[in-house]
């Protein structure tokens, strides 16, 4: 969340700081809005809408008078969706536990139009029953809609939004309306700018609120807050001292019941072209000059123009695919993905992609990134590892024991959000001999909160009007040209190896290794020994130098008594 406030000259409306406590400086939207949801039957809805705006309501902070419209075909009256609703927030381990005097109070908000997307008759009904409840309330119609539809209906829904009166072009001040858009925005670029053009014949970009849920998790939006709230960092954010950067995001889920979505999306699209690329993107960004929407999202925007087009000719070296066949994931067995619901059964659909990209400016020539991210891997881990440059010369004489490490620093989404930064230290004892040894940050521990879901964030920030964590129209498209050329020539070719190419419960195919290894690295798998003891450790024991870790140890002097 933002300090617009702090930050002076933001144009939007004014909001406290983060909540770092449960007395929180947080303070609720001042003005009324109305909360329409596009697909309100739907999972997105059940899972995360819902319960995100209980616990926003649980701590008080939804506006006075707040009111949700759910609108979709699945026949219901309000009853039937309050009923719902409840359900879906009794089952949620996201929401807030189950209160009965703050849920009576929202239920009472709970409202449904049964209605086809399509169908002007629906938009008139909303109209009507959103204009009435405004005029009886003495409110301004201030309307947030938010489109959790199949994508194919987005630019109809918005168009028909513009021709019934619903929404208006005021993306602030009294009679607002802005729009919050799920991803996938488009499945490729011309669809995506296509899309862009047909959404702002209704709204102006302001108007628009692209939702990438990643950027409202708490540790995504602490990177910010760790690289430029803190002078040691900033200094050695850089080619200079950065070795290369590791982004993984591994879920041992598989696609579950979205086989007919994700058969059409792919890893590339449902992870890649939002999720990755905008970590990589506030990883490598420049200091914005406030914190705020255009100048954050200007900086961002920087970076992935600045990424070095994927090269076709290279893709065998920079770009693996892989997609996972029966195994055992967290000791149950799971069938593979061609197995799964509404898939095909010789479906070439990816479920993991390792990449390597690389930012060419000023701060990251040479830096290379790997990024990968599969279902049905053996942990659920987001996190992003900055490994940085060997000493240029050690002097201490080391032992066959002693274990030299270069320094990383892991910023971990999830699970368990903080930082860790791995250094060398002197075991005790009358010799020096050097173990890596990690310093731990912990967001539970630090602050004794549960951080808010992102979610919560997010529809926070949008009925304030705080775009920073948003993206924009630019960003969008610049995401999908920096993968357009990969899009292109898989969806031409068969993989390379047969699918399925990995098990479940592995850490994709063995040539996602090879793609790291080449360059004589390795990725940092994340394995969890108990609950609460996450050990991290390399793949292969080649390390940059593409010197084996024990050649470099045997070499020189050994086991020498300090002076
Ligand atoms: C969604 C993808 O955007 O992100 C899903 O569509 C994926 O396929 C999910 O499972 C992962 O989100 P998180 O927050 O669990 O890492």
């Amino acid at each position: 969340m933002n300090s617009s406030v702090l930050a002076g000259a933001a144009t939007a409306p004014a909001k406290l700081a983060m909540p770092v406590t449960t007395d929180s400086l947080l303070q609720r939207p001042n003005e009324h809005c109305s909360f329409v949801i596009f697909g309100a039957s739907g999972d997105l809805t059940r899972r995360k809408l819902i319960p995100a705006l209980y616990n926003l309501a649980c701590a008080g902070l939804l506006p006075e008078g707040f009111h949700v419209y759910g609108f979709a075909v699945t026949p219901m009256d309000d009853e039937g969706f309050r009923e719902a609703m409840g359900q879906a927030i009794r089952e949620s381990h996201e929401a807030t536990s189950f209160d009965a005097r703050v849920w009576n109070q929202f239920a009472k908000g709970l409202h449904y139009i049964t209605a086809d997307f399509l169908s002007p008759e629906g938009y008139q009904q909303l109209l009507q029953r959103l204009t009435t409840a405004e005029q009886a309330s003495n409110a301004p119609a201030n309307r947030l809609f938010y489109l959790a539809t199949q994508p194919s209906f987005y630019a109809d829904i918005v168009e028909r939004l513009g021709s019934s009166g619903l929404a208006n072009k005021t993306p602030n001040g009294p009679n607002w309306s802005r729009c919050i858009i799920e991803k996938p925005f488009g499945h490729d670029l011309p669809s995506a700018s296509a899309l862009n053009t047909s959404i702002h014949e209704v709204f102006l970009e302001d108007q628009i609120y692209r939702i990438d849920h990643y950027l409202g998790k708490e540790n995504v939006q602490n990177i910010m807050a760790f690289r430029f709230a803190n002078s040691i960092i900033e200094p050695i954010w850089n080619r200079r001292y950065v070795d290369h950067i590791q982004i993984t995001a591994a879920e041992t889920l598989g696609v579950e019941h979205r086989g007919g979505y994700y058969e059409e999306a792919g890893a590339l699209r449902d992870m890649f072209q939002n999720h990755l690329l905008q970590l990589l993107a506030i990883v490598c960004m420049e200091p914005p000059v406030r914190y705020q929407g255009s100048s954050v999202r200007d900086r961002k925007a920087d970076v992935l123009r600045a990424m070095v087009p994927i090269n076709p000719e290279s893709l065998a070296d920079i770009a693996v695919r892989g997609q996972y066949g029966p195994g055992i994931v967290e000791e149950r067995n799971v069938i593979g993905y061609r197995q799964e619901p509404n898939v095909r059964p010789n479906s070439n659909t990816e479920t993991f992609v390792a990449l390597k990209l690389m930012v060419d400016n000023w701060r990251w020539a040479d830096v290379p990134f790997y990024l990968r991210s599969g279902k049905r891997m053996p942990a659920k881990v987001t996190e992003i590892v900055i490994q940085f440059k060997r000493v240029p010369h050690l002097f201490f004489q080391l032992g066959q024991d002693d274990q030299m490490e270069p320094n990383l620093l892991t910023m971990r989404i999830a699970p368990d959000e903080g930082i860790a930064l791995r250094f060398s230290a002197k075991v005790p004892g009358p010799e020096m001999h050097l173990r890596p040894v990690q310093m731990n940050f912990n967001y539970a521990d630090a602050f004794n909160v549960k951080p808010a879901t992102a979610y919560e964030t997010l529809l926070l920030d949008a009925m304030i009007g705080d775009s920073t964590l948003f993206n924009r129209a630019d960003q969008v498209e610049a995401a999908w040209g920096v993968l357009e050329p990969l899009i292109d020539i898989w969806a031409a070719s068969k993989p390379f190896q047969p699918f399925p190419n990995y098990a479940s419960g592995t850490w994709g195919p063995p040539a996602a290794d090879a793609l790291i290894a080449r360059d004589g690295r390795s990725w940092r798998n994340y394995s969890v020994t108990s609950a609460t003891h996450p050990v991290r450790h390399a793949t292969a024991h080649v390390e940059h130098t593409g010197e084996p870790i024990g050649a470099r140890r045997n070499r020189g002097d050994s086991g020498t008594k300090r002076e």
